[in-house]
């Protein structure tokens, strides 16, 4: 009963560690999944004006980050990394009267990188933008 119970738990572990192994996600995937849950967050204080607290300090790991595959980070890459950095910055600093334009000013950086590098989530992202 004992060594059955054993195996039991040894054999739940390994299926655990392969299943974490198959799931384990790059870096930048973590940060960018961050991002967007962040975003979702802040699109509803914007839509109702409130204020938005500064939540983006982490962000500037986009330059360092290690992405799944290295061609996912190309030549042009860091261009539009500095792009959305400089606009975060614009959004964080903006007068309320003009937080919903600097904000969808924002998701469109969002979108410009990914045009050239990863189009999986851009209709996600297009659903960003507020009317
Ligand atoms: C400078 C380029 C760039 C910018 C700017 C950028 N992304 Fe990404 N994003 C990427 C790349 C490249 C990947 C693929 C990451 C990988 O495969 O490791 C990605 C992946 C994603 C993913 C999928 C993550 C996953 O694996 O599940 C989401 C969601 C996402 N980005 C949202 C956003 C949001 C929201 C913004 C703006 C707030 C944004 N991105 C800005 C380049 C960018």
């Amino acid at each position: 009963m004992k060594i059955k119970g054993l195996f039991l738990v040894s054999g739940l572990l390994i299926l655990s560690v392969l299943l974490n192994g198959f799931r384990s996600e790059s870096e930048l995937s973590k940060l960018m999944r961050t991002m967007a849950n962040d975003m979702k967050r802040v699109r509803v204080k914007v839509q109702k004006g409130e204020k938005v607290p500064m939540f983006y300090k982490k962000y500037h790991r986009i330059n360092t980050a290690k992405p799944s595959v290295e061609s996912k980070k190309g030549e042009r890459y860091p261009e539009y990394a500095n792009a959305f950095l400089i606009q975060l910055d614009r959004f964080g600093k903006a007068e309320k009267v003009d937080q919903k334009s600097e904000y969808n000013n924002l998701v469109k950086t969002c979108i410009r990188c990914h045009e050239t590098y990863c189009p999986g989530p851009i209709s996600m992202l297009k659903k960003l933008q507020l009317p």
